[in-house]
């Protein structure tokens, strides 16, 4: 039942040449589940458990018992229904290896059919009866402990130990003769008392499996989009300590299908700490830089970064007489021409977190091509360096950011209209930067990175932290009731 921690479910996943020189620390992404996070998923645990077991009808009792003074009677208990049962208090506890649950104090209503018959040398015929009976086990303790490890990069789910025991019951009879109340304490007290506790072992053994299996079968990959994807394989230990549980994924970008190129990333990544200053938070999750990184080189590889413009707000610099008095020798040579813009990429933005803020550096080249006819020539080349600062927030269960030009350097790259002065052209790029880059870019960073939490469950009240090369979210959750299969005790 504790698997809950599973919730958060993210991964990605390295290269295959960093993964081979770095086996060990191929984690980006480590999700942790507070003590709060246990909580919350226990109570869900406990509800399904509860609400799975209402209405559960238990095998029937039957027993031959010597009564005194009527003799040997054969009695049933039949249509054994639990109706009801609570759980005033249950408690949820991370050990060495795996989580201990425990409910105590729990009380459990059943109804039942009672029938019972006799015969003596004293009267010939048969004598029976049957009726009705309450039955309220008190004071039962449930426990069980769950083993949960990283099985070859998935979350293996294992239910080591469940045990059960009841303090008490007491029966309330609808009818019958006066001895049968003794008689059905004595002869059954027992019995039901275990066939109400094998049917609650079985149950979370059935629970606690098809979790597994939900957990097995979760994608070692999220899709982030056409080309792109999650690696959310688990890698490492999980690791438990007395008031959390970690897990840690790879966590990269990875091209759908295709392999990707080798990342060059001369990172030191050792165990990635939870930055959460908010204990009481259920969630943590931290990315490391290397995670923003492994997207952008993914779409650098992917040829993703270059782009043609050929429509800008100020649409009078998108002809050369736009550029008449900036670039004179530009409008000398092509009069009144069409321009466009064509814009590369140099090499893969650079996302880089520190405590203060989240920024990106972007390469990239702006060639000036001016239209003729058919044809398109390009005419000269900028460079440009461009810093922005992001802002991150979550949207949904997304990293969403956003970018703002704090500054850029530019240089002339190559020209066929001979040299242009920099200083004249600076504004204008700018304006470009201000009105077509950067809300281009944000367009796209406003759909943002899932993180990779299990169907179902919702970030709440989210913060986020940054530190050195890592950004955190800490979280609560919520659970809208929609993932049918997750938590399934039937
Ligand atoms: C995903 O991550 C795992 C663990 O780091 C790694 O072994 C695997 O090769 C990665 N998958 C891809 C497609 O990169
Ligand atoms: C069996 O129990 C259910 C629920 O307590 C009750 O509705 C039903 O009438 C019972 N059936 C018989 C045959 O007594
Ligand atoms: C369960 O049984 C106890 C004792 O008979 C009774 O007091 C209590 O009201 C019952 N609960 C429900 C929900 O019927
Ligand atoms: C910590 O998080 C909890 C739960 O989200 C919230 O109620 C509380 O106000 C937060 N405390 C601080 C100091 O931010
Ligand atoms: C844009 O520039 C790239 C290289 O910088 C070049 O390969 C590509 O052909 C150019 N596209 C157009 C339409 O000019």
């Amino acid at each position: 039942m504790a698997p809950f921690f599973v919730l958060f479910l993210l991964a990605s996943s390295l290269t295959q040449g960093y993964a081979q020189f770095q086996p060990k620390n191929e984690a980006f992404i480590s999700l942790l589940i507070t003590q709060n996070g246990l909580d919350f998923v226990k109570e869900l645990l406990v509800n399904k458990a509860i609400s799975s077991l209402v209405s559960l009808r238990l095998p029937n009792i039957e027993k031959t018992a010597k009564i005194p003074v009527v003799g040997n009677v054969y009695m049933v208990l039949s249509n054994i229904t639990i109706y009801h049962i609570d759980v005033p208090s249950s408690h949820v506890k991370p050990g060495e290896t795996g989580i201990s649950i425990i409910a105590s104090g729990v009380t459990c209503n059943l109804s039942m059919n009672w029938y019972y018959s006799y015969s003596t040398w004293l009267v010939p015929v048969k004598i029976s009866d049957r009726g009705r009976a309450e039955v309220q086990v008190e004071g039962m303790e449930v426990g069980l402990t769950l083993g949960l490890e990283n099985q070859e990069g998935s979350l293996k789910l294992k239910l080591k130990d469940c045990g059960s025991n009841v303090k008490d019951i007491s029966i309330k009879l609808d009818g019958g003769a006066s001895w049968l109340y003794q008689g059905i304490v004595d002869a059954f007290e027992d019995k039901i008392g275990s066939t109400v506790e094998n049917a609650i072992a079985k149950k979370l053994t059935k629970g606690i499996s098809s979790l597994d299996s939900y957990l097995k079968s979760l994608p070692r990959e999220v899709p982030v989009d056409d080309h792109a994807s999650m690696n959310v394989t688990f890698v490492n230990d999980v690791l438990f300590s007395d008031s959390s549980v970690g897990f840690e994924t790879n966590g990269l970008f990875i091209e759908r299908k295709i392999s990707l190129p080798i990342l060059d990333l001369d990172h030191k990544n050792s165990k990635l700490p939870i930055l959460c200053t908010n204990s009481s938070k259920m969630l943590g999750i931290t990315l490391d830089e290397a995670v923003f990184n492994s997207a952008t080189a993914l779409y650098y590889d992917a040829k993703f970064m270059h782009w043609i413009v050929d429509q800008i707000p100020d649409q009078s610099l998108l002809n050369t007489a736009g550029w008449r008095f900036i670039v004179p020798q530009l409008y000398k040579k092509y009069p009144n021409h069409d321009m466009n813009l064509n814009v590369s990429l140099s090499s893969p933005p650079v996302v880089e977190i520190s405590n203060q803020k989240a920024g990106a550096t972007i390469f990239a080249d702006m060639a000036i091509d001016v239209l003729e006819e058919d044809e398109v020539i390009p005419v000269a080349c900028i460079s440009l360096v461009i810093q922005g600062t992001g802002l991150v927030k979550i949207k949904g269960n997304n990293l969403v950011g956003s970018i703002r030009l704090n500054d850029f350097q530019m240089s002339l790259k190559w020209s066929n209209i001979g040299n242009l002065r920099m200083y004249l052209i600076q504004p204008v790029v700018w304006t470009l930067i201000e009105t077509v880059f950067l809300p281009y870019a944000n367009a796209r960073l406003s759909k943002g990175l899932p993180l990779p939490i299990i169907h179902g469950f919702t970030l709440q009240n989210a913060e986020i932290i940054l530190s050195t090369s890592r950004i955190a979210v800490c979280s609560d959750v919520a659970f809208a009731d929609s993932n049918k299969r997750f938590l399934q005790f039937h």
